[in-house]
């Protein structure tokens, strides 16, 4: 606490303040001859001293008083302690304890602040507070992350998100205090979904109106429900198509072609193929939703490529023969084994094999080597390749090829049998076994898809 001062000027103004109409007393009693000028003198000094001490006293209490209530101040360094003396003792004790009351309060305020700051800045999503001339009183963390800027009080809202549907409603919630919620997209790059959340929160609208603005990312909201939407409606057009021709199939058996048995027998044939078409489908939608199921847990199996390839030349060689192809498959010699499911693997290459019959010129030759190699990061690999000699696809298709139902002929794909999930499937299996897929493919000259999939370690001994 500073040190109480008294300044003798004041007390010599106040004394003789308070003196002056005595004084003034003694000069006419002294002019009327009341009272000897020696006498009037000696009163009036005696006055002035007297009134001088009182004066320099009751001042000192003042000044104790002045600096104990100074000391009340928030940030005030020393505070206020011991009993105050005096006559204003009391009022001091009075102001000490509700010094004493603010200070505990204004700490618990200030804990309470900083504990709502960092729940502010650890909220997720941009989180702002504009004033009434639409510049930014506070944001946070995720609100600076989001506009890369280390401080955003002071700037202006419109200037930072250029969104004529937000600005209005940021605009409506100042000037009438009302909320509400509005989407609208940001031109950039990739275009971005916002959904911007408006609430008022001074009472008044107007001057010293501030709103509370939240800003939610609903991009990947939408993308996942747009997939959603063109999955489904991809599925019941796939189902369509045999659906369709099932029915007329046998509205033809039930109408002219009714009793004739030869034209039974070929439209037998032809249900069977749709109904096979419709299976294939729902097999082939049930094996990519169990492997996506599966997909964050690595199999753990050791298998050897060279073997489950020959396997699947195999099971592909009639469908190769038919349009004059044949299947080479050249396993390395120093082949290591890799970490997978051999189910799934076999699924793979039995996909990538069918593709090169399907969509290889017939007579041309399908070779599967497989080779030692070195994943992205660093991992010993093992690289096994399916190339045909084909028409090949052009660039603009090949990072689309394995989006289910992505074709790039849809039509010749229907053709043979194809449901346009087969990519699909190689993805999903090559992700679930931490591996990587690379497709290669010159127009007129042909494709290659390569698989790189993690070698196994070689004291493993484990089956998935
Ligand atoms: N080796 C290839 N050469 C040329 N085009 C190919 C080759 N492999 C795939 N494609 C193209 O990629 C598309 C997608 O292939 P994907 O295997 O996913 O479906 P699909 O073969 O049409 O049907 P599914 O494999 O489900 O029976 C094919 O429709 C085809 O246009
Ligand atoms: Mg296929």
């Amino acid at each position: 606490m500073r040190r109480p001062r008294v300044r003798v000027s004041s007390v010599v103004f106040a004394a003789f303040a308070v003196v002056t109409p005595a004084v003034l007393l003694l000069i006419a009693l002294t002019a009327f001859e009341a009272l000897t000028a020696g006498i009037a003198l000696a009163v009036a000094l005696l006055l002035l001293g007297a009134c001088g001490g009182v004066a320099w006293w009751v001042m000192r209490q003042l000044a104790e008083l002045e600096a104990r209530v100074e000391g009340l101040a928030p940030g005030a360094a020393a505070g206020i302690e011991g009993e105050a003396p005096g006559v204003f003792g009391e009022i001091s004790t009075a102001l000490d304890r509700q010094g004493r009351a603010w200070a505990s309060e204004r700490r618990a305020l200030a804990a309470k602040e900083s504990e709502l700051e960092a729940l502010i800045d650890a909220f997720p999503h941009p989180l702002l507070t504009i004033g009434a001339d639409h510049r930014i009183l506070t944001a946070n963390r995720a609100a600076r992350a989001w506009f890369a800027a280390a401080e955003l009080e002071g700037r202006a809202i419109g200037t930072l998100l250029r969104a004529p549907e937000a600005l209005d409603l940021i605009h409506r919630g100042l000037m009438h205090g009302v909320s509400g919620q509005v989407e609208f997209a940001l031109p950039q790059n990739v275009e971005r979904r916002l959904d911007a959340h408006v609430h008022p929160l001074a009472a008044a609208p107007g001057a010293g109106a501030h709103v509370l603005l939240l800003l939610e990312d609903m991009t990947a909201a939408r993308r996942v429900e747009r997939m959603r939407y063109d999955f489904v409606a991809n599925v019941s057009h796939e189902l369509r198509t045999p659906l369709s021709a099932l029915v007329a199939l046998i509205e033809t058996l039930k109408g002219p072609a009714r009793g004739d048995s030869e034209a039974f027998a070929r439209f037998i044939g032809m249900m069977g193929e749709q109904v096979a078409r419709m299976a294939r489908l729902v097999e082939d939608l049930l094996s990519l939703s169990r492997i996506e199921m599966d997909e964050h847990v690595q199999p753990q199996g050791r298998v050897e490529l060279a073997p489950l390839l020959r396997h699947v030349a195999e099971l592909l060689g009639a469908s190769a023969a038919q349009r004059q192809m044949r299947i080479e498959v050249k396993p390395a010699p120093d082949l290591a084994a890799v970490t997978g499911n051999a189910d799934q693997l076999t699924q793979l290459f039995v996909n990538l094999v069918d593709n090169a019959i399907k969509y290889a010129r017939a007579g041309t030759p399908i070779r599967v080597t497989a080779e030692r190699a070195t994943l992205g990061d660093g991992r010993a690999a093992v690289r096994v390749a399916v190339a045909d000699q084909g028409e090949g696809i052009a660039r603009e298709h090949v990072p689309r090829l394995t989006e289910r139902f992505y074709r790039v002929d849809a039509g010749r794909s229907r053709q043979e049998g194809g449901t346009g999930l087969g990519l699909a499937i190689v993805k999903h299996v090559v992700s679930r076994h931490r591996g990587q897929l690379k497709i290669h493919s010159e127009v007129g000259v042909g494709s290659v898809f390569a698989v790189l999939l993690p070698a196994a370690a070689v004291t493993e001994l484990k089956h998935d």
